[in-house]
């Protein structure tokens, strides 16, 4: 593949804000500094690049920001962006301001919003996966997932003192739109008596049985974790379901939302992150377009965005039993 002359690059958040995003940016610009290029943040995503909202980015911008949850440059879900129409007034945009090279922070979405612009504008590009999702192939983690993880256990270990207080059995959602990566952790990281997640079926008959052995072996307090994604419904539908079978169960629903998409990134989200922003820059120097970076037994690995988005990974199977042996 011909390798691109390079000397702006532009960075920008797509999609749900993952913690981690400022510390990929700032390790972005910092990379492309570095290089001698010029660096441009296109703010609101790609909705901003629709709007002409790119500015070029100094130091300045960037001090502070890594230890930071959200995204500065901010995040948008375009839905002008999936229309060819769109597509052209963001190139369009781009031209204007010279830009050659384009780094993507996001999940799926934005990452698929990358690899068409490229594929119609030749626009060299490279994704970093930013996600509290964790959905995405081509990487061990995303950035954000670690610091959801981290946000989502403590606040579990708040709802347990209060749910052993009062004998109280407690169903709580997390995120994770399809996938059940933040469920499973939270699973074993709070020692919840059930995990349910979008790619395994558990019928709601052997959630009640659990439920009622662990009531006879006497255990104190009962979280149940159920990831946002499930088809048998939400904390609340589930715990509606079940609520005659266990007449003798105050039972309580907490949906953790959107908290676990704020707050400091963690140690392994910040070192990530900044992995990845060198990464990033340092492929499109070497011609690596339409890619992902990730890390994958700590090494940096590039894989084709069309194979990072649709090659959806599968919650590892040693996990899963993990969840089932302790929860027994
Ligand atoms: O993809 C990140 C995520 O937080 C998912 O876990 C969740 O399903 C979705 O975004 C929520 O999106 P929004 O913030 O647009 O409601």
């Amino acid at each position: 593949m011909e390798i691109k002359t390079i000397k702006k690059i532009a960075v920008l958040t797509s999609g749900g804000d993952a913690p981690g995003m400022n510390a990929a940016i700032r390790a972005t610009v910092r990379a492309g500094f570095f290089y001698n290029l010029e660096m441009y943040g296109v703010y609101r995503g790609y909705e901003g690049m629709i709007q002409n909202e790119i500015k070029k980015l100094e130091s300045k911008h960037i001090s502070h920001i890594l230890e930071r949850g959200g995204t500065f440059l901010k995040s948008a879900r375009s839905q002008d962006f999936r229309t060819p129409e769109g597509r052209n007034k963001a190139y369009e945009n781009l031209k204007k301001h010279g830009i050659d090279a384009l780094v993507v922070i996001g999940g799926d979405g934005s990452l698929t919003g990358a690899h068409l612009f490229y594929k119609e504008y030749g626009i060299p590009a490279i994704g970093i996966p930013g996600t509290i999702d964790n959905d995405l192939a081509g990487t061990d983690l995303t950035v954000g997932f670690d610091t959801a993880c981290n946000t989502a256990i403590q606040a579990i270990d708040k709802i347990r003192d209060t749910a052993t207080s009062h004998d109280r059995l407690f169903f709580v959602e997390v995120m994770g739109r399809d996938a059940g990566f933040i469920a499973i952790n939270a699973g074993i990281g709070s020692a919840a008596a059930a995990t349910l997640i979008p790619e395994k079926k558990m019928p709601i008959e052997r959630l009640v049985e659990r439920l009622k052995a662990r009531t006879k072996a006497m255990k104190q307090s009962n979280i149940v974790i159920i990831a946002e994604g499930g088809k048998s419904g939400g904390a609340a539908e589930i715990a509606e379901k079940i609520k005659k079978q266990l007449p003798y169960y105050d039972i309580k629903v907490t949906i953790l939302g959107h908290l676990q998409r704020g707050g400091a990134p963690s140690s392994l989200d910040r070192v990530l992150a900044s992995k990845l922003g060198v990464a990033a820059v340092e492929g499109l120097l070497q011609g690596k377009y339409d890619v992902m970076a990730g890390i994958i037994n700590n090494k940096v690995v590039y894989t084709p965005i069309a194979k990072a988005i649709i090659g959806n990974k599968e919650v590892d199977e040693y996990d899963f039993r993990v969840v089932k042996i302790l929860s027994t």
